[in-house]
C-alpha cells in the first residue's frame, strides 16, 4: 500500500515529502478552503514538488460543469487527478473524462456497489471514506475489503484510495483490506513513528554511549 497526503497545505506536503514516503497528494473543497490561496496556483505549487498524482476536487455538480473545470485543471500539469464526487453527474463525467486520457478519483465512497459503478464509469481511483462510515457506525475498513475482493474477482484496475483516516490503527487496517492508497492527514503521520519502546530504546542507547568507559 501506497501512502497520499490529505491536505492542501504546502508546508505539510513539504515536510511529509521529505520523508520520502509519499507518492500523492489529496485535496478536496474543505482543505483548500483553510488555505485562503488560489486553489490554481496552489495546485502549481504541488505539482512542482510532486510528481505522483495530484488530486484536485470539482465543485460544480453537473456534469457538463464538471467537465469544464476537470479540462482546465487537467491543464494545470500531467499529473492533475481530476476528483469527482460518486453521483451519476459525476460517473458521467468521469467517463468522459476517461476518454480523454484524464485520470479521475471518485470520491465519497459509502458502499461497494458505488465502488463497482464508478471503476465501470473508467474511474482510475475510488475513494471510500473510512472515518466517516466509522462516525455512524459501519465499518470503513469492512468497506474497503469487500471492494478489494469485488475488483480481484472482476480483475478491475481502479485502484483503492482509503480515505478520511482518523487514526494509525486505519493505516494497517486498510493495508491489511487490501487498499491500493491510503490519504493520510499529516498529524496521522507523524502519529504513525511513535512507539514508546522507540522512544525509551534511543534514550537508553544514548545513556549507554554518554556513560561508556
Ligand atoms: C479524501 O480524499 C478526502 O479528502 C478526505 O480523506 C476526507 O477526510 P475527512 O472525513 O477527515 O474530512
Amino acid at each position: 500500500m501506497k501512502f497520499f497526503i490529505d491536505t492542501a497545505n504546502m508546508k505539510e506536503i513539504e515536510m511529509a515529502y521529505e520523508l520520502g514516503i509519499i507518492a500523492g497528494v489529496t485535496t478536496n473543497p474543505s482543505l483548500v478552503a483553510k488555505e485562503n490561496v488560489s486553489f490554481e496556483d496552489r495546485l502549481r505549487e504541488i505539482t512542482a514538488l510532486v510528481s505522483g498524482s495530484v488530486s484536485a476536487e470539482v465543485i460544480a455538480l453537473d456534469a457538463e460543469g464538471m467537465i469544464k473545470e476537470g479540462r482546465e485543471l487537467a491543464k494545470i500539469a500531467p499529473n492533475i487527478t481530476i476528483k469527482v464526487p460518486m453521483t451519476p453527474e459525476g460517473l458521467k463525467a468521469v467517463h468522459t473524462f476517461s476518454k480523454e486520457g484524464i485520470k479521475t478519483n471518485v470520491t465519497l465512497i459509502f458502499s461497494a456497489n458505488q465502488a463497482l459503478m464508478a471503476a465501470r464509469a473508467g474511474a482510475s481511483y475510488v475513494s471510500p471514506f473510512l472515518g466517516r462510515l466509522d462516525d455512524i457506525g459501519q465499518s470503513g475498513v469492512e468497506l474497503v475489503g469487500a471492494i478489494a475482493e469485488i475488483f480481484a474477482i472482476h480483475d478491475i484496475n481502479t485502484e483503492i484510495i482509503a480515505a478520511s483516516i482518523r487514526h494509525p490503527q486505519h493505516i494497517t487496517e486498510a493495508a491489511l483490506a487490501g487498499a491500493h492508497i491510503a490519504t493520510v492527514p499529516y498529524k496521522v503521520i507523524m502519529q504513525m513513528f511513535h512507539h514508546p519502546l522507540t522512544d525509551k530504546g534511543i534514550e537508553s542507547f544514548l545513556n549507554d554511549w554518554n556513560n561508556r568507559t
